[in-house]
């Protein structure tokens, strides 16, 4: 079985610095996030009722969060299911690699940003969900 689990996952509070003008929050490499920023992407203009994710990642470790609406994340690591409702723009979901996911329930005008460990490898997914619960159980 590889070791990583759903427990593996943590909420992540992202400090917020705010005044009358509104608020910034800030993420650094190694401090709100374990890893080195090597890619940021952004999923934008999800119809309502769409899923994204639908895939696992064997070594990209990412923070998700929703700078704009909300959405869940449904994690499974071959094992057991929790959903991560994510809400707001100071909140982050830390994902490890070896974790299934599916995105979903996006409100209207959703933005799902994603800091990602890696550059884009399509080497690194897996795709098939019997292939996740195979490469789990390897
Ligand atoms: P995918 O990761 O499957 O999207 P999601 O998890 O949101 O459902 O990627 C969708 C498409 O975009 C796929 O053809 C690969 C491409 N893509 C890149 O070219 N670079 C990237 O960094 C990412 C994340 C996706």
């Amino acid at each position: 079985m590889k070791p990583t689990t759903i427990d593996d996952c943590k909420l992540i509070e992202i400090d917020q610095i705010g005044d009358r003008r509104g608020h910034i929050s800030v993420v650094e490499n190694n401090r709100e996030v374990p890893f080195e920023v090597k890619r940021v992407y952004y999923l934008y203009d999800v119809p309502s009722g769409e899923e994204r994710g639908g895939h696992a990642h064997k070594e990209l470790q990412q923070l998700i969060v929703a700078v704009s609406g909300s959405f869940d994340i449904v994690v499974d690591d071959g094992t057991k299911k929790e959903t991560f409702s994510l809400n707001r723009p100071n909140k982050g979901l830390y994902f490890p690699a070896g974790l299934w996911r599916e995105i979903n329930n996006f409100s209207s005008g959703a933005i799902c940003l994603v800091l990602a460990s890696h550059t884009y490898d399509e080497n690194d997914y897996i795709r098939g969900y019997q292939d996740f619960i195979s490469y789990k159980q390897r």
